[in-house]
């Protein structure tokens, strides 16, 4: 048996001081003093917060995004996710134009499975609907995927509003949660030609030709089509925004249920001023193309009390790497042939806890990146939930730890990161992934105990 003496545990019904046994692949025992026989590991948690192992249910590993390819793949992806105290993540696989969901997730499983530090799942993306993704719909439901996702956005991946709503109404009986991509496509392609064609061209361009209603208007036409289709249940992914929020809070004051929303650590802490920044090579800028952007710090003060106010259910990090040299620098002179999106699959758990120290504690921090997201994408009890009977993933972190995150010791496999040289308070200081230890202070162990999680 593992036995974790002497930390407070971070458990459903509130914290509490005590030991925890585990036993292969399950949390056995959680008591206040466990005694351990000859031959069981034990490992000191006094001083520590013991978590059931965070979650984060929005990355993209190994991917090709229309443009280029994702830098981390699973293993070096999961590798770093577990050294960050994430013990599961939800990836999104994707069926692209004219390949069909089974053959999609089947391609998936062939790049993830066997390479794994962190457990992981798989979302499945639609980007074309017709008779046949129908069908299939009820094939990934067999096959543990009850979490899809679809786009307003980018040309080789959206649906229209009408297939939208077919695609909602049709998950409905299955159980299904839609994850939506809520950008307006069709106008961020008119803004990104008009603001190259006057002259921006680096990646300042970005966020003019991404403005907040760009979002908020996606996000209330998604809201009135999934009340359409009988109030269907919808994950708003990585909300960015004020004027999103706002239209969030007007459908749920219309009384629409079945709303969740997402958002993730460069809306909390970033804001557009980082688009201007240079760099030693000048291309600084370059590394916060994503999207949605980072916004105003209005957008961003609004989504802190959101997120204090218990109105966001997740954080997640939308990880999506690519390096500045040799992938994002292919846009310097262009802001529209970035590759699209960032890094934060190690660094979501510190980020939180440091950023939210005065707001949120360890109860909130468990709430937002482990038992909710558990619970939004079906795997809630056996995650999300320190207590015995449940899978023994665990993140025992040292709220004590002060540390400088930087791209020179990350084992995110990118040549940057955000958030170089931000000053972090706390670390996982244990990772136990299927009751393995796959992490020690920050730093893996080598082993690969991640399984796929079906659902
Ligand atoms: O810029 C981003 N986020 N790229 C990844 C794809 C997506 O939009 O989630
Ligand atoms: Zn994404």
């Amino acid at each position: 048996m593992v036995i974790i003496q002497g930390g407070t545990l971070v458990c459903p019904d509130g914290l509490r001081r005590g030991d925890v046994a585990l036993e292969a692949d399950k949390v056995v025992r959680i008591a206040s003093s466990i005694e351990p026989a000859e031959g069981d590991e034990v490992y000191d948690a006094r001083g520590c917060w013991v978590f059931p192992g965070f979650i984060d249910a929005h990355t993209h590993m190994q991917c090709w995004t229309g443009i280029d390819w994702t830098a981390d793949s699973f293993e070096t992806g999961t590798r770093a996710a577990a050294c960050g105290g994430t013990t599961t993540i939800v990836d999104y696989a994707t069926a692209d134009r004219g390949v069909t969901m089974p053959d999609a997730l089947d391609e998936w499983h062939k790049r993830a499975d066997g390479t794994c530090t962190a457990n992981y799942a798989f979302h499945m993306a639609l980007s074309e609907w017709n008779e046949r993704s129908r069908a299939d719909l009820a094939i990934m439901r067999e096959r543990g995927v009850c979490s899809f996702k679809s786009y307003f956005a980018y040309d080789h991946l959206r649906l229209d509003d009408a297939e939208t709503l077919e695609l909602l109404e049709s998950l409905k009986p299955l159980g299904g949660t839609l994850c939506v991509h809520c950008e307006n496509g069709t106008l961020v392609d008119a803004l990104q030609k008009r603001v190259y064609e006057s002259g921006i061209h680096g990646p300042e361009g970005h966020p003019l030709s991404r403005p907040d209603v760009c979002e908020a208007e996606a996000v209330s036409r998604l809201l009135y089509l999934a009340h359409l289709a009988g109030d269907a249940r919808v994950n708003v992914v990585h909300l960015s925004t004020k004027l999103g929020l706002e239209a969030i809070r007007a459908a749920k004051a219309r009384g629409q249920k079945n709303i969740f929303v997402e958002t993730c650590p460069q809306y909390l802490l970033l804001d557009d001023t980082c688009f201007l920044r240079d760099g030693q090579d000048g291309l600084e800028g370059l590394e916060f193309v994503m999207s949605p952007p980072p916004r105003k710090p209005a957008d961003r003060a609004a989504l802190r009390e959101a997120l204090v106010n218990g109105e966001i259910d997740t954080i997640a990090t939308d990880h999506c790497s690519f390096n500045i040299h040799g992938q994002k620098d292919r846009g310097r002179d262009d802001f529209r042939k970035v590759p699209n999106g960032g890094a934060g699959v190690e660094h979501r758990p510190a980020l939180i806890a440091t950023s939210f120290a005065d707001e949120l504690g360890p109860t909130d921090l468990c709430r937002l990146m482990s038992e909710n997201p558990a619970k939004v994408f079906g795997m809630w009890p056996a995650k999300g939930r320190l207590a015995e009977g449940a899978d023994a993933d665990i993140c025992v972190w040292d709220p004590s730890v002060s540390w400088t995150i930087s791209a020179a010791t990350q084992h995110q496999n990118v040549d940057h990161t955000p958030y170089e040289g931000f000053e972090a308070t706390g670390r996982a200081r244990l990772t136990f992934v299927n009751g393995v230890l796959a992490a020690c202070d920050g730093e893996p162990t080598g082993a690969q105990p991640g399984r796929y999680v079906s659902r």
